[in-house]
């Protein structure tokens, strides 16, 4: 068993680098799939969803050439349009955008329903919807979604979300660039994630206006060129090492970020107490008083984060008084607050909405990471609590932290990764 163990109380001090934001890079990335000819791809962060992306667009027939850690050249040229390999596309959310940019670039698509995080029902009705309107029939058998132009080629029309969807939009967009003819996605979510996509897009000769707000509009073209793009930086690892800094107190100056993208976090821990100063391309953290409590209800973009709520309520579960935490976009995002409870953290949970009542403080114990974003504050908390804390499950955390160990340990926190032999002949654990 793999795990991470921490032994808390160090406050954090020095520099932390930002990657590439994950959740950009998994629709980037398929949506070279698209594309007539080379396109390279910079700022792509090291974590196990890319690899994932990457391995598929391989078995697809995709020439994928790695120039540097964070640069890959890909060529889509001899891609077969075949079925996605379900081994590979069950274990990740974004497989889902491999059915637009198929459906796009052939006309037809064959993709196992998508795996990642649970986070309560995660249908995919809206992507259909948009698939349908632009003509396609979509139907699930044997197990695969089977999408289908019906002319062959998607003719482009209007399409209306019924609710704010990331994955909607952007797997939308992707179907829609090649698409014959007009398409507007009204009620698109705004994230800053969707228009790197679309500049992604635009940047290899797309015709998309309007991302960033709600209304899209995707003019289709016949081919996409090849070229070079640069992905963003990651807002939710930015936001992460913040709520970091402000659980276990310290100074970091964190860089390689957009300080715009990171406003509606920036807000909410200035309101708990941590200083920010921000810079063009870098937010100093500071926490030396105490943290103040405050309320937060999650929502789509430009709205605080649903992906720092699990991150921001670790912090708070230090605050003085009581925090009242809304989640407004998942059914079940609490999962984590039974292994807080279990570090000492006095949290209530009825359905939505959770009390997090300030404790003087968190004692280090054995916790598991429930999911990708609870797994990082599982780590918040081992950080500022006293004792020892051994976080497990912690491939929910290589799915979308680059170097976590080696980034906190940096700026001086204690955090190992030990693999430990599960074999009970073997008695001594091994540190990496
Ligand atoms: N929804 C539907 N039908 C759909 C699509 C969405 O009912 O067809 C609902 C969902 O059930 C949810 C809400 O709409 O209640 C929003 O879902 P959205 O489609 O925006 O989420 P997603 O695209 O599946 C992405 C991120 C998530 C992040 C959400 C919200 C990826 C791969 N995943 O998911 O990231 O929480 O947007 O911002 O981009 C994470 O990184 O930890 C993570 C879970």
């Amino acid at each position: 068993m793999t795990k991470y163990v921490i032994e808390g109380g160090n406050p954090l001090y020095g520099n932390i680098e930002i990657s590439g934001a994950k959740n950009a890079a998994v629709a980037i990335l398929p949506a070279a799939l698209l594309v007539d000819g080379p396109c390279r791809i910079e700022n792509i962060p090291q974590i196990s969803d890319v690899t994932l992306i990457l391995q598929i667009l391989r078995e697809l027939g995709a020439s994928v050439r790695t120039i540097n850690r964070t640069t890959v050249e890909i060529d889509c040229s001899s891609v077969r349009n075949q079925p996605v390999p379900y081994e590979l596309a069950r274990k990740i959310r974004a497989s889902y955008y491999l059915i637009g940019a198929l459906l796009g670039r052939f006309g037809k698509a064959e993709v196992p329903p998508p795996g990642g995080c649970d986070l309560g029902g995660r249908p995919i009705d809206q992507h259909i919807k948009g698939f349908v309107a632009m003509g396609a029939q979509v139907e699930v058998q044997g197990g695969m979604i089977r999408a289908r132009a019906k002319e062959g080629r998607l003719t482009g029309g209007p399409v209306y979300l019924d609710m704010v969807s990331v994955g909607a939009t952007m797997n939308i967009m992707l179907s829609a660039v090649r698409a014959a003819g007009n398409t507007v996605i009204e009620n698109a979510a705004k994230e800053p994630h969707i228009v790197d996509l679309a500049n992604f897009l635009n940047s290899m000769g797309a015709d998309i206006m309007g991302a960033g707000t709600d209304v899209i509009k995707i003019r289709g073209v016949d081919r996409l060129h090849g070229g070079s793009y640069s992905i963003i930086p990651d807002q939710i690892e930015a936001g992460t090492y913040m709520a970091a800094v402000t659980a276990a107190g310290g100074e970091v100056l964190i860089r390689n970020v957009i300080p715009k993208h990171l406003d509606c976090i920036t807000a909410k821990l200035a309101e708990m107490g941590a200083e920010i100063e921000e810079h063009d391309d870098a937010v100093l953290v500071r926490r030396t008083g105490p943290i103040h409590r405050t309320n937060i209800k999650t929502m789509p973009y430009p709205g605080f984060p649903t992906d720092m709520q699990a991150q921001i309520a670790a912090a708070l579960c230090l605050a003085q008084g009581t925090s009242v935490i809304t989640e407004g976009v998942w059914d079940n995002r609490y999962r984590y607050v039974d292994e807080l409870r279990r570090m000492g953290a006095q949290i209530q949970v009825d359905g939505k909405v959770a009390v997090i009542e300030g404790v003087d403080h968190l004692t280090g114990a054995p916790v598991r990471a429930c999911d990708l974003r609870a797994g990082a504050a599982m780590i918040i908390a081992g950080l500022a609590a006293r004792g020892r804390t051994e976080v497990d499950h912690i491939y929910h955390i290589e799915r979308g932290y680059e170097d976590i160990v080696r980034k906190l340990s940096a700026v001086g926190a204690d955090i190992r990764l030990v693999h430990e032999p599960d074999e009970e002949t073997q008695k001594t654990p091994q540190v990496g």
